[in-house]
């Protein structure tokens, strides 16, 4: 089985690698594809030296599997290409995850959407994470209406958005911003291109993925995204509707019972998840669970994931070992 990693410089690329040795995949041959801009640099991955190359080139290579993060426009244009050559692609881009032929999966909740698709959309960051929160839940009291307020670490914008965020911190010029204004000591209420009517893109995927992984087109959703000057990982504040009265003891049962949640809940201790407790793990962790006193059978809570693992690399190797 040859594996192929697009975007392996970046943050999201180089973590694939590391969890696709994590999690012990086989592989024969490994190729590790990134822009003109770095094609030949050696990167050093489990004892070997791999040379870096270009997506033309890897297009002559046999490839089974290649995990796609280098961004909308790479993925439009090469994923179909790669399936064309006989690859099954997992892309961590916002490119096909809409697409009704395209499945898109968090395995803990719908590896069966796979079936022989051998295009295969990772979600966004932040859906990933509330939603590992949500679906056991919602498969229990059946959520009727979300909402939804991020606060997303830096991470989430690649290596720009932890240089501007660092250059800023170190009161150096800041060459290329990921973001209108300034990061440090300050949070946007902005994630993605403002769309007409007042949303952001960002936003909008919360509200369409979640739909979508649930198969539950009518769940009504807003969601507000915000970035923060943290990095380590995107953090949820959750309200959540639900059909039928919860028992609050079963809402922790539920949570404890989910391959993937940590509950991280004693206010008597000040526990509660932070990015900085998320930072380079696995799971989502969950806690602040608490009944909304204002309305009848809703929820809150409170749910922290590293955006790079779970958020991405990590679900992305997760879809690859359930098709192997
Ligand atoms: P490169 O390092 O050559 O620019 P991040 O989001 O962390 O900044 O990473 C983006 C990743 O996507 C990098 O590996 C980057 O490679 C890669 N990338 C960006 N544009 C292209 C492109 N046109 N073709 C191939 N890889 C690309």
């Amino acid at each position: 089985m040859n594996i192929a990693v697009v975007g392996a410089t970046g943050l999201v690329g180089s973590l694939m690698l590391k969890v696709l040795a994590e999690q012990n995949i086989p592989y024969e041959k490994l190729y590790l594809i990134a822009s003109q801009r770095s094609a030949g640099k050696k990167i050093s991955f489990n004892n070997n030296i791999y040379s870096i190359i270009t997506l033309d080139e890897a297009l002559d290579k046999n490839i089974d599997f290649a995990l796609f993060s280098a961004g909308k426009t790479v993925s439009l244009e090469y994923a179909p290409l790669f399936v064309k050559n006989g690859a099954t692609v997992i892309d961590n881009s916002s490119a096909w995850r809409m697409d009704p032929t395209v499945p898109l999966v968090v395995p803990e909740i719908n590896p069966e959407d796979i079936k022989d698709n051998r295009l295969i959309a990772n979600p966004n960051c932040s859906t990933i994470a509330m939603i590992m929160a949500l679906f056991n839940l919602h498969r229990r009291y059946t959520a009727r209406r979300l909402v939804i307020s991020t606060y997303q670490s830096v991470t989430g914008s690649g290596m720009k958005g932890i240089n501007q965020l660092f250059d800023e911190r170190a009161g150096k010029p800041v060459s290329n911003p990921a973001y209108p204004h300034k990061i440090d000591l300050n949070i946007l209420p902005h994630g993605g291109a403002f769309l007409d009517y007042g949303y952001t893109e960002e936003e909008i995927k919360l509200v369409n993925e979640t739909r979508k992984i649930l198969h539950a087109p009518d769940i009504q959703i807003t969601a507000t995204v915000v970035r923060v000057p943290v990095t380590g990982g995107h953090s949820i504040s959750l309200n959540v509707e639900f059909e039928d009265e919860f028992d609050l003891q079963d809402v922790y049962s539920i949570l404890q019972k989910t391959e993937g949640v940590v509950i991280a809940d004693n206010p008597k201790e000040n526990l509660y998840p932070t990015p900085q407790m998320a930072e380079g793990k696995d799971e989502v962790f969950v806690g602040r669970i608490r009944r909304d006193f204002s309305r009848a059978h809703c929820l809150n809570l409170w749910a922290t994931a590293d955006n790079l693992r779970k958020g991405a690399a990590t679900n992305a190797v997760q879809i690859l070992k359930t098709i192997i």
